[in-house]
């Protein structure tokens, strides 16, 4: 397999590769071009030949080729390889690479099966019977979850553990090659075929397919920092996406006898809304919602109400739903949720109010419009353009002659504009869409900005320093390696004990792999962004940088000697209250 990556990079470049999903113009060295992976206006994915990796800056999306390709298809490892072995015209075979059979067969999919059941039983046990399932579960007892939910939802716990699923599976009688099937397992090396657990300290849970077998899993991070938040099982041959809701198999006869569903964005809203006796509750969990999603529920019902997060993505992705709802001429219904930002915040706060408020729900558009017209004001002529916009994108999907009617109507007694005005602007949004070229791509993933981090002071001031590494003397200790987190913390010591010399020697006495892209990706930045800029610029920018983090420095210290002069205060200490006061003056002055 080495072999094979090793020349698929001999054959591509990663900037043929990605010219291949969008469009890259020049910057120096590298390429730019607008991230694929978020929202955005401005470049900020840069596509460095040199280094042959391709990063967003905004996002942190991206890597090698192989990343990248697996990012963008939202494909697995060994599904970017088939597509670039294919794309530089290698064989798989001649690779003696196992490639898929055309069709699994049957004992295959039971195997595959079996192995999620097996999985869940061990993710559950370690939730309710080890010392650090203790712990997790008294954060699900803080999110306001009883043991009854816990248990129905069979959520687990996946511990903080290289091999603990991998070897309950190897106990069990299970084969690696059908463990690297599954998804359940990931190698961190491309080069060796060692395999570990993929989900490794988060909250699990299982996804169940219409019979109630476990074929997959969400996995919440359960640590600070831990990214992605949501680690989700990859597509594979008994899980695909955009078919599957979660909840789905709890929830059908509640909804049977409802007649209605209750769509939310996540696994914490499905098991809270139950639990507050909303059973007849699915969530589309971490893709929007598909067309195949919309069947699946209208075999069911033709009755939705949408209790998205109050979000704006949240706002936007039950835009997004609502127009694919109307394929299925389904009755939509939408609510603000009560409380908080979502429905597992407003079920833990007063479960009887999201009842009421999901009984009480409104037609979508009724509500939608009301929602958008609290961010806008309507009185200023641009605000109201974009609010026609936004409400013309909606408008022009509905299907039901009748349901536009009564919007239109209910628009136009909003914004005091004739009705066959509001037509005329529908029509002319429709021919608009039509000439809009379509893309050949994917649609961006569904957090819609939510993931996009700035590049932090400390991140900005270490790639600078990569480049210029003679601005070290400038800083002049004003700032020291305690300023920076985890693993930029011992770039910095390197980088000071390296007396500020350049990269590859800092590169050597690095040994974990995420420090090393670390600096990969900020030498990227670094490049990207000050290589064509007068060192005057540079420099100025370096020490706005500096004393940013300075700043931030002080304002923590001011904090936390106020609070020790409030708590000098409450013990009478009045000689300690002086001293602090002095420190605090002293501080404030400088
Ligand atoms: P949220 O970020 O709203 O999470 O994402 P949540 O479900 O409310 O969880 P808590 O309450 O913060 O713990 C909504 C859903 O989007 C998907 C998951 O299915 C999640 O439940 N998602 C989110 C992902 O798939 N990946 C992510 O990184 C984040
Ligand atoms: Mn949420």
């Amino acid at each position: 397999m080495a072999d094979l990556v090793a020349d698929i990079k001999a054959r591509l470049s990663i900037e043929d590769v990605v010219a291949n999903y969008i469009p890259l113009k020049r910057a120096g060295r590298s390429f730019k071009a607008c991230c694929p992976f978020h929202n955005e206006k401005t470049p900020s994915f840069v596509v460095s030949p040199e280094k042959q990796i391709a990063y967003c800056f905004g996002c942190h999306q991206g890597g090698d080729m192989f990343k990248f390709v697996e990012q963008v298809e939202n494909t697995d490892f060994m599904g970017a390889m088939r597509i670039l072995a294919d794309r530089a015209g290698l064989k798989l075979e001649d690779y003696k690479i196992e490639t898929d059979k055309p069709r699994i067969s049957k004992s295959e999919k039971e195997t595959l099966i079996q192995m999620h059941e097996a999985a869940a039983e061990y993710f559950v046990d370690n939730l309710w019977n080890t010392e650090d399932g203790k712990k997790v579960m008294q954060y699900l007892k803080n999110r306001g979850m009883t043991d009854v939910i816990i248990r129905h939802f069979k959520v687990g716990f996946a511990p903080d553990n290289d091999s603990g699923l991998i070897d309950h599976l190897v106990k069990k009688g299970f084969q690696k090659s059908a463990m690297i099937k599954s998804g359940l397992v990931t190698s961190k090396d491309v080069s060796s075929d060692k395999i570990f657990d993929k989900f490794r300290m988060r909250l699990m849970f299982p996804i169940a397919d219409a019979t109630g077998n476990v074929i997959a899993f969400g996995g919440r991070a359960l640590k600070d920092a831990q990214e992605p938040k949501y680690l989700n099982s990859p597509e594979t041959e008994i899980y695909h996406k955009g078919s599957v809701l979660y909840g789905l198999y709890y929830a059908k006869k509640a909804i049977k006898d409802a007649d209605e569903v209750v769509v939310v964005e996540g696994y914490m809203d499905t098991l809270m809304s139950f639990q507050s006796g909303i059973e007849n509750v699915v969530a589309s969990s971490g893709t929007a919602l598909t067309q195949e999603h919309a069947r699946m529920i209208k075999r069911i019902t033709s009755n939705a109400v949408f209790a998205f997060d109050n979000d704006n993505a949240g706002q936007e992705a039950s835009k997004r739903a609502f127009i694919i709802a109307q394929e299925q001429e389904m009755s939509i219904k939408f609510l603000k949720v009560p409380h908080g930002k979502d429905p597992a915040d407003s079920a833990k706060e007063n479960p009887d109010e999201l009842k009421a408020a999901i009984k009480n729900a409104k037609p979508f558009l009724e509500v939608f419009f009301d929602n958008l017209a609290g961010r806008f004001d309507l009185n200023d002529q641009a605000q109201l353009m974009e609010f026609l916009r936004e409400c013309m994108s909606v408008l022009s999907a509905v299907k039901n002659n009748i349901i536009q009617d009564l919007a239109v109507r209910s628009l136009s007694a909003r914004i005091n504009v004739k009705e066959e005005k509001i037509y005329d602007e529908i029509e002319r949004y429709k021919s608009l869409a039509l000439k809009q070229p379509q893309s050949k791509m994917k649609e961006p993933p569904s957090d819609n900005g939510a993931n996009v981090k700035k590049m932090s002071a400390e991140d900005t001031i270490l790639a600078i320093l990569f480049l210029y590494p003679e601005l070290f003397s400038t800083i002049d200790s004003r700032i020291d390696e305690n300023d920076f987190e985890n693993e930029l913390k011992s770039l910095y010591k390197t980088f000071v004990t390296q007396d500020g010399s350049i990269t590859d020697a800092i590169l050597k006495n690095l040994d974990s792999e995420q420090e090393r892209n670390r600096v990969h990706f900020l030498s990227l930045y670094a490049e990207s962004r000050y290589e064509n800029i007068k060192a005057e610029a540079v420099r100025k920018d370096f020490d706005q940088l500096v004393q940013h983090v300075v700043s931030k420095k002080m304002v923590v210290k001011k904090e936390e000697l106020k609070k020790m002069i409030k708590e000098a205060d409450r013990k009478g200490d009045m000689g300690g209250r002086e001293a602090l006061l002095n420190d605090l003056q002293k501080l404030c002055s400088k």
